[in-house]
């Protein structure tokens, strides 16, 4: 019987792409999502994709009783937990938001599968859990030091997991650490669609080069960098969708947690960022240099090799298909 997994937030930015990538893997994905931070009109576009009907629960994850009725509803086999929130500027000012949302929805969510015996899960955590690394390339024992609230939540969540895993040896997870998601869907038809003014530097370039916005500024042109400017490890949304997949496949074998980085191993400043960008979208994007940002680091770059010897999979898109491609999406993400 084919397994139905779970995607939490399977309606946002990297769960509607996992939910395409497990489709395409023979899986039955099956999404909850309140729309908090997405729109319902991902959904038909899914199955479109998927050629398979992609059922969607509408509603929080902190709603236990949801939760139960839709494990048992659908027999799910796993879960992949996306849902949450993720803007690091809006976590400093929205303490309680952050922790209840993504700790809380957490608590609720594992207990809701322990009830229903479904002891599965992939977890989306973040680079961000490394703060400051001193470091690169950063590989998975790197010191833990989050400098933000989200941060501090994604790590609590990692903690929380463990501490499930340690207490019942049933339960299977994986802590997957995303770099830099970039990039959407070859299809043109899902894409990062933030509901508010992007923050991240490939939305806003995307903005830019329509002309929606008037300029990128670039924060910090006196890094300790080649050109003096951050350097990122930008990872493709079908790599990292990919990975999940590979995550299932490797729970089925391991029990315990599995923690992994999930990045390329390869970094680019934002000029040379704006410059892949400018190639995929033929036109000039104006630059202004800026302060650096509060809270950025110079480098951040993966030690993926983890991900590789253990789940057999490597990030294969580079920054020309993730600039293309989020280029596609911003012509035709009206359409
Ligand atoms: P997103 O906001 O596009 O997707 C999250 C989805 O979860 C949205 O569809 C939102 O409506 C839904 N959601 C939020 N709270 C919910 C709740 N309480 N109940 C039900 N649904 C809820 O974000 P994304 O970029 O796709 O990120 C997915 C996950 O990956 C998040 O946990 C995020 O922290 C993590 N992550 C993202 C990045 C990144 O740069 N995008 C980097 C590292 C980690
Ligand atoms: N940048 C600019 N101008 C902008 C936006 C970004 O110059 O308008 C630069 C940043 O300074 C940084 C690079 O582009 O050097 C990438 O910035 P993003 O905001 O796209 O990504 P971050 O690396 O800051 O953030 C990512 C995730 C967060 C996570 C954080 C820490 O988006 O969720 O990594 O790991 F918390």
């Amino acid at each position: 019987m084919t397994d139905k997994i779970l995607v939490t937030g399977g309606a946002g930015y990297i769960g509607s792409h996992i939910v395409i990538e497990l489709s395409a893997a023979g899986y039955a994905p099956l999404i909850v999502d309140d729309f908090s931070n997405s729109s319902p009109s991902v959904v038909p576009r899914l199955s479109e994709i998927t050629g398979h009907d992609v059922p969607c629960v509408t509603g929080d994850i902190r709603d236990r009783r949801l939760l139960a009725g839709t494990l048992s509803e659908h027999a799910v086999a796993a879960v992949v937990h996306c849902a949450g929130l993720k803007a690091v500027g809006e976590s400093e000012s929205r303490p309680l938001a952050y922790y209840d949302s993504n700790i809380g929805g957490t608590i609720a969510l594992a207990e809701a599968m322990a009830d229903a015996g479904v002891k599965t899960i992939v977890f989306s955590s973040s680079a961000t859990v490394y703060g400051q690394a001193g470091s690169n390339p950063i590989a998975e024992d790197a010191p833990l030091m989050p400098e933000s609230v989200y941060g501090r939540t994604k790590l609590m969540i990692e903690q929380l997991l463990r501490d499930l895993a340690r207490s019942d040896p049933a339960w299977r997870v994986a802590l997957l650490r995303y770099f830099n998601p970039a990039g959407a869907h070859a299809s043109g038809r899902i894409g990062e669609a933030p509901s508010a003014t992007p923050n991240n530097l490939m939305p806003i370039l995307a903005q830019v080069g329509a002309g929606k916005l008037p300029e990128i500024a670039v924060f910090g042109s006196d890094w300790p960098t080649p050109d003096g400017t951050g350097v990122r490890d930008y990872i493709h949304v079908v790599d990292l969708a990919e990975a999940h997949v590979a995550a299932l496949a490797h729970l089925q074998r391991a029990a315990g947690v599995t923690t992994l980085n999930l990045g390329t191993s390869r970094g680019y400043s934002v000029l040379e960022a704006i410059a892949a960008f400018e190639r995929a979208c033929s036109k000039p994007i104006t630059r202004r240099m800026a302060p650096r940002r509060a809270g950025d680091v110079a480098i951040c770059v993966a030690d993926a090799s983890a991900a590789r010897v253990t789940l057999g999979w490597v990030a294969r898109r580079g920054l020309d298909a993730m600039c293309a491609d989020a280029w596609r999406w911003q012509l035709h993400r009206d359409a």
